[in-house]
């Protein structure tokens, strides 16, 4: 049974941890934040029994989660002498930290170990120039929440190999998803500079005092047939990452895909962080 590391056990490390567990991979998890991890683990419980109940996997919950380990820290994960093939890094989206870890992690793996990023926006050349072999490094790109949505964008960074791009579509497709292939490593990639672009919109009319959010919501989903409107999709997402991303794409010089509306801001400074934190532009 192949063994992977994922690193956060956030909203999306969690998912991921999840999905992966789910099509027979070992996962060890690990957070610096121990209450992180053993959410993760709670959530996941929940989540896999429902499936199993839905019939959306054969196994109980039981024997998927015994797939899981948890560790407090990266040195911890690696000290259950497994072997790793593939590490994939989804702490907060900020450059100098994925920097650091990565480097760390490079320094404890085998040469064939293959190295992800599940960045929403930084480039993946960028967070390769950490690496002594930048080669073996691809950014898969989760959408969230990650058991739900069946979309990965696989990103070729400038020193990705076609081999470590390839794995990474394979790898995207054993777990049953579906990789999008990007091969021009931008901030943001693909689908988060088309979302950007749109969400921009959205919060300069709510700024204006053109419409609410839940309209605005309603709108796109009536009107354009998106599942959820793009307010709830923050949500989900969490405003503080939310927040954390358009910092991000700044930083790059994409500032015409963010608003400066403040909106983001002034919930985030209020605590209120969306489903995570029970409220955002909704209620939970
Ligand atoms: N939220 C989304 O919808 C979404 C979608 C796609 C990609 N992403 C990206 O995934 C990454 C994680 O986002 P998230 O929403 O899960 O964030 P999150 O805030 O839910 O989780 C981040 C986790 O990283 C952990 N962490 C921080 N420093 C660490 C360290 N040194 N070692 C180990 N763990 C550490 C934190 O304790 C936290 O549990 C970000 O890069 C984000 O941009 C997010």
């Amino acid at each position: 049974m192949e063994t992977g590391m994922i690193i956060g056990a956030g909203f999306m490390g969690a998912g991921i941890a999840q999905v992966c567990i789910q099509s027979g991979y070992r996962v060890i998890l690990t957070d610096t934040k121990k209450e992180m991890l053993e959410k993760a683990k709670a959530d996941m419980a929940v989540s896999l029994e429902k499936l199993h109940q839905k019939g959306g996997i054969k196994e109980s919950a039981e024997p998927v989660l015994d797939r899981l380990e948890i560790a407090q820290s990266i040195e911890a994960g690696f000290k259950s002498k497994r072997k790793i093939s593939w590490v994939i890094e989804a702490v907060y989206e900020d450059e100098d930290l994925k920097k650091t870890i990565l480097a760390d992690v490079e320094q404890q793996i085998e040469d064939e170990t293959l190295m992800a990023t599940n960045t929403s926006s930084i480039p993946v050349s960028r967070l390769a120039s950490a690496l002594k072999h930048p080669e073996r490094f691809v950014g898969l790109h989760f959408f969230g929440p990650v058991p739900l949505m069946e979309l990965v964008e696989v990103v070729k960074g400038e020193m990705t190999s076609e081999k470590a791009f390839q794995q990474g579509m394979g790898f995207v497709k054993k777990l049953g998803k579906y990789p999008v292939g990007v091969t021009k490593d931008i901030p943001g990639f693909v689908m988060n500079r088309i979302f950007a672009a749109a969400f921009r919109e959205c919060q300069e009319l709510v700024g204006k005092g053109v419409a609410t959010p839940e309209d605005i919501d309603a709108g796109m989903r009536l009107g354009y047939g998106w599942h959820i409107g793009p307010f709830r999709i923050a949500d989900n997402a969490g405003l503080d990452t939310v927040l954390r991303i358009k910092k991000s794409m700044e930083a790059s010089g994409e500032i015409h895909l963010y608003s400066n509306a403040g909106i983001i801001e002034e919930k985030v400074e209020n605590g209120h962080l969306g489903r995570k934190s029970g409220k955002g532009f909704y209620s939970y």
